[in-house]
């Protein structure tokens, strides 16, 4: 595999909601690897449209996403930050890759599977064919890293197999057209930190997710601070003090996830979360914690309304973003199509 230039790519679907977990396990990501990288941050609206979705809502998601990356830290005059379906090329060189990618692979991806629930047959085609319009996003900038949390691993996993498919399947044409022995990279996953999976303040086996019909089982990017207050005091424990060792959260499903949370929120490990609150009982350690998410998450939710009060900024913003994304998706896609073989 030849070495590729390192870039970071990665999405977030505009599906309303953005919570601790979409926090946590991805954007405060975002916002650390722009010192060390090229970044490019996308609000995936084609994949949002997988489900059915209200046109107001949807627009105002697609803002919020947006205002939520910035909010948290990421600098769009640095980095690009734009919304999918300002760029063609995304849904364009999903088709390729539509016909890269094998039924077998696409069946096998457990989030189709959940989300498509028992009423398979009534699933859209595009929530089956997701995966591909992923492998898309990411290798359509040829990116070599991807910050997500736990639950897309296996997306990821797929995009490196279309991408070595259609290494493979085109080899000869790729060298032909002179870009030596590969021309995606395979991109690596970044799964890293206490939070890569934060779960349900209502029940510690079940992952924080947008679609919980329980707003108290998540804390929402946009949650005042008497709310925040409210959820994590609610927030299921079980009836011994913590433990002053790691080991001791091994079947404790919620008392794990907050003091994951803690960890993350605060910047330490959980060894370190314990150090502290071992012993202790819940109610002294939610207060902490309490203060703690208060004192991160209020000022990001105060800026994201602000921002999203003047829609033609954020437009302005994504659009910027949408053309420095053209620019390179368009290099792509030209030499895609003429590794693949069609006239131009
Ligand atoms: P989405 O929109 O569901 O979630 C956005 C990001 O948040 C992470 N995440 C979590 N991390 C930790 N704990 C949780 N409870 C939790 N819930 C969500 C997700 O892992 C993700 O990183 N398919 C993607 C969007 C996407 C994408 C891409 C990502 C489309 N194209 C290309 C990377 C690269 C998704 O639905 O994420």
């Amino acid at each position: 595999m030849p070495d590729f230039q390192p870039r970071v790519f990665s999405g977030v679907q505009p599906t309303g909601n953005l919570h601790l977990g979409n926090y946590l396990g991805a954007i405060t990501k975002f916002v650390e690897l722009q010192r060390t990288h090229d970044c490019i941050y996308c609000v995936v609206d084609l994949h949002a449209i997988t489900v059915a979705q209200d046109p107001r809502e949807l627009r105002a998601s697609i803002r919020e996403v947006a205002a939520a990356f910035i909010a948290a830290g990421v600098d769009p005059t640095q980095h690009i930050v734009f919304n999918q379906s300002q760029v063609a090329e995304h849904a364009e060189l999903a088709w390729v890759f539509n016909c890269v990618a094998r039924m077998g692979w696409l069946s096998r991806m457990t989030q189709f599977k959940e989300k498509a629930g028992k009423d398979r047959e009534n699933a859209s085609v595009g929530l089956f064919a997701y995966p591909c319009l992923m492998a898309a996003d990411i290798l359509l900038y040829r990116a070599t890293h991807v910050p997500v949390g736990e639950d897309q691993k296996q997306h990821l996993e797929l995009a490196r197999d279309v991408a070595q498919k259609f290494n493979l399947d085109f080899a000869e044409s790729i060298a032909a057209n002179g870009h030596g022995e590969a021309f995606f990279p395979l991109p690596e996953p970044l799964i890293q930190g206490v939070a890569t999976r934060v779960m349900s303040l209502r029940d510690g086996t079940k992952k924080m997710s947008k679609s919980d019909p329980s707003d108290n089982s998540r804390i929402n990017l946009s949650d005042d601070a008497d709310t925040i207050a409210q959820k994590v005091r609610k927030a299921k424990t079980d009836p011994d003090a913590l433990p002053s060792e790691v080991e001791g959260l091994g079947k404790r499903p919620e008392a794990d996830n907050l003091v994951g949370i803690f960890a993350a929120l605060n910047g330490q490990s959980k060894a370190d979360v314990l150090k502290a609150f071992g012993g202790g009982n819940f109610s002294t350690f939610k207060s902490a914690l309490v203060d703690l998410s208060v004192a991160k998450l209020v000022p990001i939710g105060t800026e994201m309304k602000r921002l999203t009060a003047d829609p033609s900024h954020i437009d302005g913003v994504l659009a910027n973003g949408a053309a420095r994304a053209r620019e390179i998706a368009r290099v792509t896609m030209a030499a895609v199509k003429d590794i693949v073989g069609f006239v131009s």
